[in-house]
């Protein structure tokens, strides 16, 4: 009889690289009263991914606007370098690529010695073999299903697979499997069967631009994903 562990909980993890940017502050909050259960923060370089998006002092400057955990994606090469500043700045969750640099074990201990919760993310590229030598020093995977650098891309089919793999090896271990890019209400059911419990969603969640399409998108993803999951809405 194989051992059943209890499902983590569904997170929805809205990606602000899809919001205003304008009113950032206020995006954040109307994202926060809309149900979001983590802030997703897209960190990017310019030399990791094609594309720059925000640094720690954008960060400190939204962190008073909501109390919700911060979950920090930094798509930057090296992380090392910059990890103090990016946990000073308020975030709850740092995540770096199992990609960006020669020593993720000693990156990951960096983060947990700074009293973070550490994660790892990988590319559609990167086999889910990747976490095995540092699976105690991870408090979550999280799994691109598009090659990161943007928004409103299709996602990679392949990440189903890479969800399963990633929940065989992660069973009875607390660690969250999050997927991160293309994931709507269409394909969140599929993704929480696979095993994934924590949803990016940028475009998904912004799409509408007001208070009420973000409450309207967030239960949407998240029902679809509970209802595959048999439990109610
Ligand atoms: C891409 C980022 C994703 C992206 C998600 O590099 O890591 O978080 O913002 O955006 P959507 O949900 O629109 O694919
Ligand atoms: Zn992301």
């Amino acid at each position: 009889m194989s051992q059943q562990f209890a499902p983590r909980p569904l997170i929805i993890a809205p990606s602000i690289l899809a919001s205003d940017f304008s009113k950032l502050g206020e995006e954040v909050r109307a994202v926060d009263a809309a149900g979001a259960d983590w802030i997703h923060l897209d960190v990017m370089d310019g030399h990791f991914v094609p594309n720059i998006s925000y640094g720690p002092d954008v960060i400190k400057a939204i962190r008073p606007h909501s109390k919700k955990i911060f979950d920090a994606h930094l798509m930057i090469s090296p992380a090392d370098p910059y990890l103090e500043a990016f946990a000073k700045a308020g975030c709850d969750h740092i995540t770096v690529h199992a990609e960006a640099g020669p020593h993720l074990h000693r990156s990951l201990q960096a983060i947990r010695a700074l009293g973070k919760k550490a994660g790892v993310s990988l590319n559609p590229g990167t086999p889910a073999s990747a976490i095995e030598y540092v699976i105690d020093m991870i408090d979550l995977v999280l799994v691109m299903s598009v090659n990161p650098g943007f928004g409103s891309q299709a996602f990679i089919p392949s990440a189903l697979g890479k969800i399963q793999d990633l929940r065989a090896m992660t069973a009875g271990r607390p660690i969250d499997i999050e997927v991160d890019g293309g994931v709507g209400a269409d394909n969140s059911g599929q993704l929480a069967a696979a095993g994934a419990n924590a949803f990016v969603a940028g475009s998904a969640v912004f799409k509408g631009g007001t208070k009420e399409s973000y409450k309207a998108n967030i239960s949407a993803i998240r029902n679809a994903a509970a209802l595959s999951r048999g439990e109610a809405v």
